[in-house]
């Protein structure tokens, strides 16, 4: 296992499978600590607990609840003193045409996709300023940078979630905190899995490196950009779908 000389303390939610986990893993092994919250415990959150309690903490909470994630952030402020890192990935897909969308749907969506993560950003940016340092990403989609039918109301939220990157890029930048966003494309995790194979098969026809994107090939990336060797890449859409949107 590859330990870093440089050690982080990274924020991810939604860390408890599908590409937050993968990511959590990526960071694990490299030899950073992982702090990470969802609704619901998995079988890699009990191994994780087990095997690596110094170096990871995770605690039940659902993102749209403002109070349990504030009490969230104290208590990985409390157990490592200093967050390096946030990748905000907790998100969830909504299939439907805007016509038959309803108004709970599109304000679930909302709430999930975009507002807790602005809200989770204040609260860790916060930490950040004193630090004078950090790295925040922000998992949109390529739904968010091209036009598919169907996803209207989640293409907007991962259009809004780049805009927020750009923006707050500029406003954290003079203290040495960088805000990119990371879009990737058709991932094979329970995300997609209803998908219907004759979609899954089109859009890897349409994709110039043939295949659906797996976990691995967006943690690394994410890794890199939260790293030093990133430090003078901030405001950035990293689109990593296999060309599908070229
Ligand atoms: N899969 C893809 O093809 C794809 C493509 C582009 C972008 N993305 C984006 O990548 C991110 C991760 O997607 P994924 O495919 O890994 O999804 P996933 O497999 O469904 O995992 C979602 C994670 O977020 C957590 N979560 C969901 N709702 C939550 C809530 N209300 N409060 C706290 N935690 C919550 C889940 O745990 P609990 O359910 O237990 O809470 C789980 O840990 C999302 O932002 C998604 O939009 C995915």
């Amino acid at each position: 296992m590859a330990q870093s000389t440089n050690k982080q303390v990274i924020v991810i939610s939604g860390g408890s499978r599908g590409l937050g986990r993968g990511i959590a893993e990526q960071l694990m092994a490299s030899g950073h600590a992982v702090a990470t919250f969802s609704r619901s415990k998995t079988d890699f959150v009990e191994t994780a607990q087990a095997a690596n309690p110094d170096n990871f903490f995770w605690a039940p909470l659902d993102i749209t609840d403002a109070e349990a994630l504030k009490l969230f952030v104290n208590q990985v402020y409390q157990k490592f003193g200093r967050i390096d890192g946030l990748v905000n990935n907790a998100g969830a897909t909504l299939d439907a045409l805007l016509p038959i969308t309803t108004d709970e749907e599109m304000e679930r969506t909302l709430a999930l996709n975009l507002t807790s993560s602005m809200r989770l950003s204040r609260l860790v940016s916060r930490v950040m300023l004193r630090q004078q340092s950090g790295s925040i990403i922000n998992i949109s989609s390529v739904l968010g940078v091209r036009g598919f039918k169907g996803v209207s109301v989640y293409g907007a939220t991962k259009a809004a979630l780049d805009g927020f990157s750009r923006s707050l890029a500029r406003e954290l930048g003079s203290k040495k905190i960088r805000v990119n966003s990371i879009a990737p494309g058709f991932l094979a995790t329970d995300m997609t899995h209803g998908m219907a194979q004759a979609r899954k098969e089109q859009i890897e026809r349409r994709t110039p490196l043939g295949r659906l994107g797996e976990v691995e090939d967006v943690a690394g990336v994410v890794e890199f950009m939260l790293s030093d060797a990133a430090r003078f890449v901030t405001g950035q859409t990293i689109v990593i779908d296999g060309g599908l949107t070229c």
